[in-house]
């Protein structure tokens, strides 16, 4: 399957509540061919509204976070777990994120990227492991199949309390290293 495809798909789906309260789907933009994938949690109104990812504030700082290890968002390929906006930006419920998980699954199936960065506490604990403790465990790398997987600070986080973002920094240069490693 090819991502339109999949885009196509996900553009109609009625698979959980989110559905219901939604304005645009926000299924992922970015290079299908990018070494290295960025997952977020999911929509907030800027995306819900433009069907974008990492359009509001987060994503400007996202922005300059790439642009610190030499990234465009036309090297990297970029998605979120819930494809929907949850109301009020809550987190998402279990059943919506199982609800939606394999849109990225096929995502990921597809881009083949060689890393996977999780951006915050929500995918970290989705993707790495449902007790990920984002302070403890950031920038810290995992093994799992092909893929090399680290959890870091969403940006959303890094605006709410900007000391965290000399840890941020840190898992970022870890992130150029890897990259740059895996050639
Ligand atoms: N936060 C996310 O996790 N994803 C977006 O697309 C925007 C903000
Ligand atoms: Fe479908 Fe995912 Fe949107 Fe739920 S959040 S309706 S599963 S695309």
């Amino acid at each position: 399957m090819k991502l339109e495809e999949l885009k196509e798909e996900c553009r109609k789906c009625h698979k959980c509540n989110l559905s219901k309260t939604r304005n645009t789907v926000v299924f992922g933009n970015g290079n299908s061919n990018a070494k290295i994938m960025f997952i977020g949690e999911g929509p907030g109104k800027q995306e819900d509204l433009s069907g974008k990812v990492f359009v509001g504030e987060a994503g400007h700082l996202l922005d300059k976070m790439l642009k610190a290890i030499d990234l465009k968002r036309e090297d990297i390929y970029i998605a979120n777990i819930v494809k929907c906006r949850p109301p009020q930006n809550r987190d998402p419920f279990p059943e919506e994120e199982e609800a939606c998980i394999e849109y990225l699954r096929n995502q990921v199936r597809i881009v083949n990227p060689k890393i996977l960065v999780c951006l915050g506490r929500v995918a970290a604990k989705r993707i790495i492991n449902p007790d990920f403790r984002i302070t403890r465990e950031h920038g810290e790398w995992i093994k799992r199949g092909k893929f090399w997987i680290i959890g870091t600070y969403h940006p959303a986080a890094l605006l709410y309390d900007p000391t965290k973002k000399r840890d941020s920094w840190e898992d970022l240069k870890k992130i150029k290293e890897k990259l740059e490693s895996l050639g």
